[in-house]
């Protein structure tokens, strides 16, 4: 542990000045990896069809050492695409089943877990100093450290953790910020660090300062090309689609032992639970980590088949905002347009914080969650409580009421396209 973090009392951690019971805060979802059977369909489905830009694609094989290349090569679906949907090098990580199953192996030292099609579950720490006493925090709790260093493509700082049933998830600091220009980093800047740093670290500026002093090209990371013509007018800008996602987040998980779960997600990774609902003899339980409602659904595993999720994975949804109340509508015809089943028969109940909402399948079957508002919780952890459900998109209005905390929470930065 560094200064920054001597215990100062029994259970609080300095943290830049302030005692909490942990040594980091988490403050929101930062990126999400999903693992899929039918790779390319999905990469284009998450492209074309939703608007994720790609920041990166890298064939595994690349940087491979030697030893193993040849066993890479003979696997058909092999790159790593990584996307974005606002300026971060990657809010999205794509990769396919044989991909996540060799990394499984060899990066992360473990077996592959059964249904888990979740590769990774990002989530943002305020330092690097919070990421590196965060690691120790988990290692003395006795939670499995998968990987600690320095991710590349991306330059976040990270520590992976798996959680009570094995999922992979990541807190992280200083994630590559993408600009006007719509470029990555150049590849030649990429310093993969597979060990805890020594604090304290160069800061990026610096970095970005000696390389173009070095002489490299910073104008050689890839841009991303959009292929679809501007002709939807989107709030007063031609886009290629009739909506923007500005957010990602809540995510559910099915969960086999909830109260694992929640110790895993609670008491090791800080989040506050916000409410409980029942649904028949089960409960989904409710978690935050800033204003928004959730970030994170438990949802008890039973509850897969009645709610009609895929059986394939342990995922039950992954949330996508979108930038208002019309976007949302106008995304339901767009991706019914192309194929997309979107469902609107959702269980009363198990989206509360959020009035209209529905669920949108990609081709492997994971359930997107498309929704325009959550509701935002302030200091008193009050919640605005349960109302009546949104029913069918056929009967929804042609315009809501904004209701005190509409466009509030966490904001979308930048041109929506
Ligand atoms: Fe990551």
């Amino acid at each position: 542990m560094t200064m920054a973090s001597i215990k100062q009392a029994e259970q609080q951690y300095d943290v830049g000045g302030v005692l909490l019971e942990r040594p980091f805060q988490i403050t929101r979802l930062g990126h999400f990896g999903l693992t899929l059977a039918k790779f390319e369909e999905g990469v284009r489905f998450y492209t074309e069809i939703l608007g994720f830009r790609i920041s990166e694609r890298q064939d595994v094989a690349q940087n491979a050492p030697a030893v193993v290349r040849p066993l890479i090569k003979m696997i058909k679906d092999r790159d790593v695409v990584m996307l974005r949907h606002n300026t971060e090098h990657h809010t999205l990580v794509l990769i396919s089943t044989s991909v996540n199953d060799l990394g499984e192996r060899i990066l992360r030292k473990r077996n592959p877990v059964k249904e888990i099609t979740t590769n990774q579950i990002t989530w943002q720490v305020g330092s690097l100093a919070e990421v590196v006493n965060g690691r120790d925090y988990f290692a003395a709790r006795g939670i499995r450290v998968l990987i600690a260093g320095r991710d590349m493509p991306g330059s976040n700082w990270h520590c992976y953790i798996e959680d009570s049933e094995g999922r992979a998830n990541e807190i992280y600091y200083g994630i590559e910020q993408i600009g006007w220009d719509g470029r990555s980093k150049p590849t030649t800047l990429y310093q993969r660090i597979e060990k805890p740093p020594e604090l304290p670290q160069p800061s990026e500026w610096q970095e970005i300062d000696d390389a173009a002093a070095a002489g490299v090209d910073l104008t050689a990371g890839h841009r991303d090309i959009e292929t679809l013509p501007p002709v939807h007018e989107v709030d007063g800008i031609l886009m290629s689609r009739p909506f923007k996602i500005t957010r990602i987040g809540p995510v559910g998980l099915l969960v086999e032992d909830a109260e694992r779960a929640l110790q895993f997600y609670r008491d090791s990774m800080g989040f506050v639970e916000t409410e409980r609902v029942p649904v028949g003899e089960s409960q989904i339980i409710y978690l935050r980590n800033n204003t928004e409602h959730h970030s994170l659904a438990l949802v008890p595993i039973e509850l897969r088949d009645k709610l009609g999720l895929s059986a394939h994975s342990t995922l039950a949804w992954f949330g996508l905002q979108l930038g208002n109340y019309r976007q949302l509508r106008r995304a339901i015809d767009f991706l019914r347009e192309r194929g997309v089943t979107v469902r609107d028969d959702l269980t009363p109940g198990v989206h509360p914080g959020i009035d209209h909402a529905v669920w949108a399948f990609d081709p492997d079957g994971h359930c997107l969650l498309l929704y325009w508002s959550m509701d935002q919780v302030g200091w008193n952890g009050e919640t605005r409580g349960a109302r009546a459900p949104a029913g069918p998109v056929s009967t929804w209005p042609d315009q809501v009421p904004g209701r005190s905390d509409a466009f509030n929470g966490q904001v979308f930065l930048g041109p929506l396209a």
